[in-house]
């Protein structure tokens, strides 16, 4: 977020009213709306929400409207979520390993679209009607994201062909999908997938009715400032070189990239000595994934009264304010010299697994939203209460 941004503003006069304790996720809808636009521009395919990055009935609500066209939900409460918002939307139950009661309340929320990696979670499907479609979800040995998704999810390759050969003998439409990882920015890597997946299919006799190229696709972070008309121009020529005529429909399921810049967190500073500074949020809240992605070239910092703090960089270390010693960011924070206790820190692009993956530990961890609508600041946190800005 620029100084000049109007938000930027808002959120100044948010906190000289609030002078709030608990972190603050301030929900910029314009950015969302922005983030939208340029898949559903840019991609040539469908385009839906992993709604893990970030739940939130606002963000769903408004992708809703904007026309997303389905969303890839995890698990019955992620389903019943946005059935909450829409009873038509597709839901993509894209988690590969299923209970069977989940799969039960998967078919009452209407889903028409699985994902296996396995023959066992295959077999737990055999009963579908005709008309539902399972992708089979292929690995590779990838490089080129934050971290590696293939460790957990995926078949290899001899594992795909005889899943798909299954898929079509069981009369279900077969299609396939792939994720390569969480921030992945590297340039090849859904190339290399999708030519994998023509391979895969052509191997194993079958016509693909879709292909879902995954997430993964990278947010602006220290040292990455992605270029997503790159990505979507690379999988567009590569399922023209793998497929030629037999192209299947193209997914895509981004949860970061959709989310990130949507929301700013505001934390604020406990205490601090020469060395060392204690905030209220850290990484068993909104700061979790600061371990494996730093957010440190995105911050801006001011005084209760708003008065920005400008002076030099110095270094700190910044613990989190549970008592467990882990509790601690990885590398220490450049921060201005003047920054004081009571001070606040806004962090820019915290949209994509902060407020997701935040727990209680100690009693802390818990935020408020505050939506920065067009004409209004809404502080969903303090139980819907409007304030002017
Ligand atoms: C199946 C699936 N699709 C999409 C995503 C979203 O990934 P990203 O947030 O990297 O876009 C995930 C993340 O865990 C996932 O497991």
């Amino acid at each position: 977020m620029s100084m000049q941004d109007n938000d930027f503003s808002r959120i100044i006069a948010y906190v000289k009213s609030e002078k709030p304790d608990d972190p603050v996720h301030f929900f910029h809808p314009r950015h969302l709306d922005h983030a939208v636009k340029t898949f559903q521009t840019g991609f040539g395919g469908m385009l839906t929400y992993a709604v893990k990055a970030n739940p939130d009935p606002l963000v769903i609500a408004r992708m809703v409207e904007l026309g997303m066209q389905g969303f890839d939900v995890a698990s019955p409460a992620e389903m019943a979520l946005v059935r909450s918002v829409s009873d038509t939307v597709a839901l993509h139950y894209n988690n590969p390993v299923r209970s069977l009661s989940e799969i039960v309340a998967a078919e009452r929320h209407g889903v028409r679209s699985w994902s296996v990696d396995r023959e066992d979670e295959l077999a737990k499907l055999a009963h579908l009607p005709k008309g539902h479609e399972i992708a089979v979800r292929l690995r590779l040995p990838v490089k080129g994201a934050a971290y590696d998704f293939g460790a957990k999810y995926g078949a290899d390759p001899e594992t795909a062909v005889l899943l798909l050969q299954k898929v079509r003998d069981l009369g279900l439409i077969p299609s396939m999908t792939f994720h390569p990882g969480t921030q992945c920015d590297a340039s090849g890597v859904w190339a290399q997938y999708i030519r994998a997946c023509a391979d895969i299919a052509a191997r194993a006799g079958v016509t693909l009715r879709r292909l879902n190229v995954g997430g993964g696709f990278a947010a602006n972070r220290l040292g990455i400032s992605p270029d997503l008309y790159r990505i979507f121009r690379e999988i567009d020529q590569a399922v023209d070189q793998g497929f030629g005529a037999n192209r299947p429909e193209l997914i895509c399921e981004p949860g970061r990239a959709l989310a990130t810049e949507a929301f700013s967190l505001l934390v604020r500073v406990k205490a601090m000595d020469e060395r060392c500074m204690t905030l209220n949020d850290g990484i068993y809240g909104g700061l979790a994934e600061w371990r494996d992605l730093s957010v440190g070239n995105r911050i801006t910092c001011f005084a209760p009264d708003g008065t920005l703090r400008r002076a030099d960089g110095m270094e700190r270390i910044v613990f989190g304010p549970t008592c467990d010693s882990l509790d601690c960011l990885p590398t220490p924070l450049v921060v201005p010299c003047d920054l004081s206790p009571e001070d606040y820190i806004l962090i820019s692009g915290m949209g994509a697994y902060s407020q997701a993956t935040a727990t209680g530990f100690n009693g802390y961890g818990h935020s408020h939203v505050v939506c920065l609508q067009d004409h209004d600041t809404f502080d969903r946190g303090a139980g819907h209460r409007h304030a002017a800005a």
